[in-house]
């Protein structure tokens, strides 16, 4: 909930109590140059000792309510045929409208299946825009690749667009009529885009990319990871949504496609995934396969307990105090940070507080991982670990070309019900210092570099030392204790 306080700035004002924590640490700049320097300049490769606050991700690492704890130990736990699978299945029906639903042990395993059994032959699978395991995953089938089709608008990280996760239905038809539509796997949208800045679509262009597979009959895929978020913006920002519910919205939006799937890693605050359609011939054709990777049909790779707790957050993420918690964290951490001048994406999107890279280290070369340099940066001097979004999460061309990102983005993470505005506010301070000394931190270059998916596992070191200049500076400032 926003709470307006008399100079007409807003506050988040979070509905849920904390009762249980966990305590966390603050280690000085020194230690966490070194921590960072034996990681590689790579965020992923920090151990969570060394790390203050954990703004990697919101997947995964979201705070549980307590129904769904309950839902968690009251679970069923059987190899087949177990009732949490069919309470989860109720609960898929009545949130989301659909009759057929697998789970699977994460999205990216959703995204296995779907590429394995929907890429065509010298094919494309078109998207609004692509997520890094989506796309590693059309591209590994060696048949098909990955085709975004964004508004001009979605690149500008600075703006009021409400939508920045549209798909442009010019491009969409100059694509089928290039292509073919037996050319092309499926059209996925992704409810908020995740390296776009968590930018929504709207539910018109929705529809009219539906009118578009209708017309070419091709097939419509909704990746639903982040849809509570999407849905919360089609309320808030679209004509003729005000006064819907949040879970009138998300019914409305899972009409639209032929195959839902979601990572339940984010609004459903668990672990796990699943595929879901109301379309019975479409579902025949994945079904076999999912003993084959993942687990048997009713369980699919997750634990029973995860299950059950999912049927519970499927409930809950439709209300507006979940499906906006971390909403409104971000929308005062970017306003506040736009006030001061500091580059970041607006308007405030869903999941994280996206920091322009490019324009606060607009001296680093695009081969020095723009990027990469500032998430590393941000973990010196405040012990906060965000998450390279940029060229480093590309990996290269088939030829070994480099593929630079469309944005270079930090991603500061907000994990659901986790953490609080002091908090934020503390970012905010970091942040601002260093973009004061922002001319200290350089480019990295690459000392280990694996052929998928770099970003996991890669290792950099930063050139000139930077990290030891960085140290020094904060040093004189803050002493050695903090
Ligand atoms: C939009 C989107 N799709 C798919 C995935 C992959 O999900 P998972 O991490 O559960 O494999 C993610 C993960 O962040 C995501 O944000």
């Amino acid at each position: 909930m926003l709470f307006k306080l008399k100079d007409g700035r807003e506050i988040p004002v979070e509905l849920y109590k904390t009762r249980v924590v966990q305590k966390i640490n603050l280690i000085p700049a020194r230690a966490r140059l070194k921590a960072i320097e034996e990681a590689g300049y790579n965020t992923f490769q920090l151990k969570t000792r060394d790390v203050f606050l954990d703004m990697l991700t919101d997947s995964g690492v979201n705070a549980m309510s307590d129904n769904q704890w309950a839902g968690w130990i009251t679970t069923d736990d059987a190899y087949a045929g177990s009732m949490t699978f069919y309470e989860f299945a109720d609960a898929v029906k009545e949130v989301l409208g659909y009759n057929y639903v697998m789970n699977v042990h994460q999205g990216r395993a959703a995204e296995h299946l779907l590429s394995k059994v929907f890429c065509k032959p010298e094919g494309v699978v078109i998207t609004n825009y692509h997520f890094t395991t989506t796309r590693a995953h059309i591209e590994v089938t060696g048949i098909s690749e990955c085709l975004e089709l964004y508004t001009d608008e979605a690149l500008n990280t600075k703006s009021t667009h409400p939508f920045k996760g549209n798909m442009d239905i010019d491009k969409l038809k100059a694509a089928i009529k290039k292509y073919g539509r037996e050319k092309i796997g499926y059209v996925r949208m992704e409810a908020t885009t995740n390296l776009l800045g968590g930018q929504p679509f709207s539910m018109e262009n929705f529809k009219e990319v539906r009118k578009v597979c209708d017309e070419n009959g091709l097939l419509l895929v909704l990746d639903g990871s982040l849809i509570s978020e999407n849905a919360y913006f089609i309320w808030k920002r679209e004509k003729g949504y005000e006064n819907k519910t949040i879970a009138q919205i998300i019914k409305e939006m899972c009409s639209i496609p032929d195959i839902f799937y979601l990572s339940g890693r984010k609004n459903t605050c668990v672990r796990g995934g699943f595929i879901a359609t109301n379309n019975k011939e479409l579902f025949a054709k994945l079904e076999p396969w999912l003993p084959v990777y993942e687990g048997f049909y009713t369980y699919g790779g997750m634990s029973m307990r995860e299950i059950g707790a999912m049927a519970v957050g499927l409930k809950e993420m439709v209300d507006p105090s979940v499906a906006g918690c971390a909403i409104e964290q971000i929308k005062y951490f970017v306003e506040k940070l736009d006030s001061l001048g500091i580059p970041v994406v607006t308007p405030p999107g869903g999941l994280a507080c996206h920091i322009d890279a490019r324009k606060f280290v607009p001296h680093i070369k695009k081969e020095e991982y723009i990027s990469g340099a500032l998430t590393a940066a941000l973990y010196i001097v405040s012990g906060v670990r965000a998450m390279e979004r940029g060229t480093i999460s590309m990996d290269r061309a088939k030829d070994g070309t480099e593929l630079y990102a469309d944005l270079e983005l930090t991603r500061i993470a907000i994990p659901r019900r986790v953490y609080s505005i002091s908090h934020i506010e503390y970012i905010i301070e970091r942040l601002q210092w260093l973009y004061e000394h922002r001319d200290l931190i350089k480019g990295l270059k690459f000392i280990f570099e694996p052929p998928v998916l770099r970003f996991f596992l890669g290792k950099l070191a930063a050139i000139d030392n930077w990290g030891e200049k960085l140290t020094i500076a904060f040093e004189k400032d803050f002493g050695t204790d903090w």
